[in-house]
């Protein structure tokens, strides 16, 4: 059945977790306290990079900057759609510096960045789908940001409502397998937004807390392979039965800061 789901290369921006650390808490993951090994996270992340070239896919990277410990977490810093950069502005007064440093890569790259006017935290809240804008709201993206992206891009933005802090960005409790399926994990979503998925996606997968406890919602599909954490063993499992190719990727240390594969990865689409 595998044979059927089709690939499609992507090109992805990843930031090096060089000065990775959990120093503030800003979601209920985070515990300073809590002592992050940044060899480990190295190697963890060096083994995402490499899985991804392994499987074809283009991987650049921006320069991690001293002091922004959550740089590590890429997805954040934009959304890009058709090769329109729509930029980030975070929540947290420790995460705004990032927004420039992104912004400068995606300029020297030939990119034109829209910086947002209220708080927006890129693809960790805004998913695309091939056909709109998955948009969550609740903990750090707003409805202003909601609408304004939909003016950006002029594709469809469909808000949602996250109700569960510990799923404080869309992209920890749904993940896009292709143009036609997501897998969520329902109780994170109010009820209204749960009705909203449920008609769009009647044939999603739908996910256990176990599975968004263990990241498994922050995976990262390229149509055929889901690039997924280990932990998240059961919906591994379900998505071999739906033809996918799970591919476990550990990124343990990175959930101490409330991070997965996603967050990690940022997709550039042409
Ligand atoms: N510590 C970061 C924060 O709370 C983690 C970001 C995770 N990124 C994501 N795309 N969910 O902002």
């Amino acid at each position: 059945m595998s044979e059927s789901r089709v690939q499609r290369r992507r090109r992805f921006l990843v930031c090096e977790p060089r000065h990775f650390a959990v120093q503030y808490a800003i979601n209920p993951w985070m515990h300073p306290d809590v002592r992050v090994d940044v060899d480990l996270a190295q190697e963890q992340w060096q083994s995402l990079i490499s899985t991804y070239r392994a499987h074809g896919h283009t991987v650049d990277a921006v320069e991690p900057v001293p002091g922004l410990p959550d740089m590590v977490f890429a997805a954040n810093s934009a959304v890009v759609v058709n090769g329109r950069v729509f930029g980030s502005f975070f929540h947290a007064a420790e995460r705004r510096p990032e927004s420039t440093h992104y912004d400068m890569w995606f300029k020297a790259a030939g990119f034109t960045v829209h910086r947002p006017e209220s708080v927006c935290e890129g693809e960790g809240d805004l998913v695309w789908t091939g056909r709109y804008v998955l948009a969550g709201t609740g903990f750090r993206t707003t409805r202003e940001a909601h609408r304004e992206v939909q003016e950006f891009f002029g594709h469809p933005v469909i808000s949602l409502t996250l109700v569960d802090p510990y799923f404080y960005h869309l992209d920890t409790a749904l993940f896009v397998l292709d143009e036609d399926t997501v897998v969520y994990y329902p109780e994170a979503f109010s009820p209204g937004s749960r009705e909203v998925l449920a008609r769009l996606y009647p044939d999603a997968v739908l996910a256990t807390r176990d599975d968004a406890m263990a990241f498994g919602l922050n995976s990262v599909s390229d149509g055929r392979h889901v690039f997924i954490a280990p932990q998240a063993e059961s919906l591994a499992a379900r998505l071999d039965d739906h033809g996918y190719v799970p591919v476990p990727v550990d990124l343990s240390e990175f959930q101490k800061a409330g991070g997965g594969i996603k967050c990690c990865t940022q997709e550039i689409r042409p």
